[in-house]
């Protein structure tokens, strides 16, 4: 085991928390059975008490193990996608504290798909309340400089796994009902799951009506102003400065001082591991506005569209 993980473990095994790399974005890490231990990371992220944690554990027998009931869909699910981009949610056990689960009755638990985050979950035996790495409200962290930005000495470690590969949140699906129900898409297409679970019941994102809490409006926001564009037309903004996200090739890109382009062949899966990167990439040019264009509604889109969307709310 590295030096790293082993100063990983001692740290959590201390109730302090630790930042470490999953296959979505990085997360900051806690003992999740520990109260004082989550506390640390509402404190350290700003984050408000009614936004929920999602518990992280090293396979779904863990998981499992902190939900009261498991209906025979969860077990579909996870065998099929754990490890991987997928957060259920499910009636907790009395063990899973208020905190983590802002005094709801489930919680949200995933197996995630990076060798590190297992390797330290493993080592560190038991389960670990992880949201993303950044300040409440900010951009999600893909890399471990990322996180440094975001908390500076305030946080003690950061596990450096290089850059996410999914590059977006997991998909978070209820199982609390009859059929279960996407509450965010993400890392896992919605495709895919209706293979597995035809009844799912999706939505479209509308930012003023989330499913999920802490599911607001505004999110992954940029300090820069940032809008969605739609067409070709470019706003009407003469000497001032612009940038353009583009998920795929750029269309019209006259009058911006700067393009990220996600992916030049128009590939969702590489649009969404480069999202986060390149809207901080535009966010630190301090531009007077980011233009963003959306992606088609398919696969990866809706989580790359649900990002974009959230971002772009005043
Ligand atoms: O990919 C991910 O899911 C990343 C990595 C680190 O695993 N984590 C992540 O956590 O995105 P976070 O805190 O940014 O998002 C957690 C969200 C909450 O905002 C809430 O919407 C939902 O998960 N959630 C958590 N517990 C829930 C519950 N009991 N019921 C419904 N939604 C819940
Ligand atoms: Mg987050």
């Amino acid at each position: 085991m590295s030096e790293d993980l082993n100063q990983a473990v001692a740290l959590l095994k201390a109730g302090e928390l630790v930042a470490f790399p999953t296959e979505t974005v990085y997360g900051l890490g806690a003992n999740a059975l520990q109260t004082s231990s989550v506390l640390k990371i509402f404190e350290l992220k700003g984050r408000p008490q009614f936004d929920p944690l999602i518990v992280h554990t090293k396979d779904a027998q863990s998981a499992f193990a902190l939900a009261s009931n498991v209906p025979k869909v969860a077990l579909a699910l996870a065998e099929r996608f754990w490890p991987g981009p997928l957060t259920l949610v499910l009636p907790k056990r009395d063990i899973v504290p208020d905190l983590v689960t802002s005094g709801m009755s489930s919680v949200a638990l995933r197996v995630p798909a990076h060798p590190m985050a297992l390797e330290l979950l493993q080592a560190f035996d038991g389960p670990l309340a992880a949201p993303s790495a950044n300040r409440f409200g900010r951009i999600s962290p893909t890399t471990a400089e990322h996180v440094r930005q975001e908390f500076g000495p305030a946080l003690k470690l950061v596990l450096d796994g290089g850059p996410c590969k999914t590059g977006v949140e997991s998909t978070i699906v209820s199982l609390l009902e009859e059929r279960p129900l996407l509450l965010r898409p993400g890392g896992t297409p919605v495709e895919a799951l209706l293979s597995v679970i035809p009844q799912l019941r999706t939505h479209t994102s509308d930012p003023l009506r989330p499913l999920a809490p802490g599911q607001l409006p505004s999110h992954y926001a940029p300090r820069t102003q940032l809008v969605l564009r739609t067409g070709d037309t470019v706003p009407h903004l003469v000497g001032r400065r612009l940038g353009l996200l583009s998920v795929g090739p750029a269309r019209n890109q006259t009058g911006f001082e700067c393009v990220e382009v996600l992916s030049e062949k128009g590939d969702l899966r590489e649009a969404a591991a480069s999202l986060f990167a390149a809207m901080r990439r535009l966010d630190a040019l301090g531009l007077d506005l980011i233009v963003a264009d959306l992606a088609t509604d398919v696969g990866l889109g809706l989580a790359i569209n649900d990002r974009l969307r959230r971002a772009s709310y005043k």
